[in-house]
């Protein structure tokens, strides 16, 4: 099953949505694979939003994500999870956002969107390899492995 790089961005921690974030995840059914807090250099910041340098609100979404107020860091495997999780996470503008994802729950302004989600499988190696060492990917079955992914 595929990898998708998740960031509850400094907004979720300052206003203490990590916990409720990580739940929709887990209990998705998703497995947490990584996870770290850290405050991103702008270098890392940068590479990251690299595809948007061009526009208008980058420099000011580089010095959100880098304000120094940490971001949570995570990748999250299992069945379609780089799909499902751009449905948890929803519309970029949260005016747009379906009321049930969390950008759609607890954000209103696309400058504080709270979370990122990758949006491809070419964009979620991509960040996985940016933000993480393989040596901080975990391998383990959880317990409930079976029961999410059987389709028998
Ligand atoms: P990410 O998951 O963060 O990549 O968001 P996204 O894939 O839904 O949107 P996109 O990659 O196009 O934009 C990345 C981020 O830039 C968004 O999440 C917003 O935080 C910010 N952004 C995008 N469009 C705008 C805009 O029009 N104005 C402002 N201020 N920020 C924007
Ligand atoms: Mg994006």
């Amino acid at each position: 099953s595929e990898r998708s790089f998740v960031m509850i961005k400094p907004d979720g921690v300052s206003r203490q949505l990590v916990g409720k974030i990580i739940t929709r995840f887990e209990e998705r059914g998703y497995k947490l694979v990584a996870v770290k807090s850290l405050t991103p250099s702008p270098a890392l910041a940068k590479e990251h939003y690299i595809d948007l340098a061009s526009r208008p609100f980058y420099k000011g979404l580089v010095d959100y994500i880098t304000s120094g107020t940490p971001v949570v860091a995570m990748v999250w495997e299992g069945k379609d999870v780089i799909r499902q999780g751009r449905r948890i996470v929803g519309a970029t503008n949260p005016q747009e956002s379906d009321p049930g994802s969390v950008r759609g729950q607890y954000a209103v302004s696309v400058g504080r969107n709270l979370i990122h989600a990758s949006d491809s499988f070419d964009s979620a190696s991509k960040e996985i390899e940016l933000w993480f060492a393989e040596s901080e990917l975990a391998e383990y079955k959880p317990t409930t492995w079976d029961w999410v992914m059987a389709d028998n």
